[in-house]
């Protein structure tokens, strides 16, 4: 049970970390418990009690189910202890100004029914609720914030540029070439299966797309889908796809670095190879990290929800119902079962 908290008690499944994951992660590496919540906060307490609607299934949790040592800006989660991470949720009682019963929020929560929240820092106020609540997740979430930054703020992007993006129908891949096409750019996504290929083209209007699995000569690939070299490249892979970008960029193009999903199950990071176009073709190459752009998130708000409203833009997800199959979920990251955003109904409003 939660300290900080008092008043008659509830179950509270959680899901748990049982160890430190090695590998691929599996769904046994979690597992579903049944603790107990009392909902009322403790006289003097400034945080808040929530009950969690939704829960967001993004690839770093990953990373933090290794041991790190040292200073890290993600750090490990604790065995023994639920899962944090994104979420949309309700406040059932509230000791801070800024947050009312009643109140709708996202960011950071635990995987469990109910939670205690002492950080509110990078906590948001639902407002538009005109919108599906589980967007706060994706689209409206941390992965709109992610896709809206990088592309905007990281790729410079103008107006008939060439642009390449990988784990293309994922939950920030189908936001960025959404965003280019709006742009007017010209759009190719690579995805790991026919049914997310189809969606790239048909659902998201991107002007090509490729099953990357099926490719044996990824280079060639490229210079199938790019005569003319690739002017940005939205990363969200690395590994062998990476090295193969490198060969088709443009003098002067640029990379945006979001995510290296192929590496986080090594426990050897693959190399890289071609590095030196870097230098030949003057290319730009930028990581980036969503929270570094909160004060952009009102922007997001205004550009964004217009396109939602008027189908300008469209947002697929992939909802498991229920907290018991949240580890599945998560898992399915890793082999790309997912399609679109990973999402986990917890309980509806
Ligand atoms: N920098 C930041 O602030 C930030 C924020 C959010 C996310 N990210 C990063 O952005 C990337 C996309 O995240 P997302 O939330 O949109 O996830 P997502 O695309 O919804 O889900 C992950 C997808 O990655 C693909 N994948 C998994 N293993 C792979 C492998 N070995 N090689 C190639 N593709 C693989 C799978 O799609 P396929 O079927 O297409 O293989 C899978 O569906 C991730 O790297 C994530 O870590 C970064």
């Amino acid at each position: 049970m939660a300290s900080g908290v008092v008043g008659e008690e509830v179950r509270n499944k959680q899901v748990i970390l049982k160890d430190y994951v090695t590998g691929f992660p599996k769904e046994s590496d979690m597992q579903v418990i049944n603790g107990t919540m009392k909902l009322k906060l403790q006289e003097g307490s400034h945080g808040i009690v929530v009950k969690n609607l939704y829960l967001s299934c993004d690839p770093y949790m990953r990373i933090r189910m290794t041991r790190v040592e040292g200073p890290n800006v993600l750090t490990s989660y604790t065995p023994g202890s639920p899962l944090t991470g994104f979420g949309v949720a309700k406040v059932l009682d509230s000791g801070h100004p800024n947050f009312k019963k009643g109140d709708l929020i996202w960011g950071t929560t635990s995987w469990e029914e109910y939670s205690l929240i002492t950080e509110l820092e990078g906590l948001f106020k639902i407002e538009h609720t005109d919108v599906p609540l589980s967007y706060y997740t994706g689209i409206l979430g941390m992965p709109g914030l992610t896709a809206y930054a990088g592309f905007y703020e990281v790729c410079s992007p103008k107006k008939g540029e060439y642009l390449f993006i990988s784990a293309a129908s994922g939950a920030v891949g189908q936001l960025v070439g959404q965003f280019a096409k709006l742009m007017g750019c010209y759009v190719v996504g690579c995805a790991g299966s026919k049914e997310k290929v189809d969606l790239l083209r048909n659902k998201f209007g991107f002007d090509e797309a490729f099953n990357y699995k099926e490719e044996t000569d990824l280079d060639g690939a490229l210079k199938r889908y790019f005569p003319e070299g690739i002017d940005i490249y939205f990363e969200n892979v690395g590994g062998k796809m990476l090295d193969a970008v490198l060969l088709n960029m443009r003098d002067h193009g640029r990379i945006a670095v979001c995510g290296m999903v192929s590496q986080y199950n090594l426990a050897q990071p693959e190399g890289v190879q071609n590095l030196m176009c870097l230098i030949f073709k003057r290319i730009h190459m930028d990581g980036f990290a969503f929270f570094d752009y909160y004060n952009v998130y009102p922007k997001l708000l205004d550009v964004v929800l217009p396109y939602i409203r008027e189908g300008k833009i469209k947002y697929v997800e992939d909802i498991a119902e229920g907290l018991e199959n949240g580890p599945a979920a998560l898992v399915g990251l890793y082999s790309g079962r997912n399609v679109g955003k990973q999402v986990v109904l917890i309980a509806r409003e």
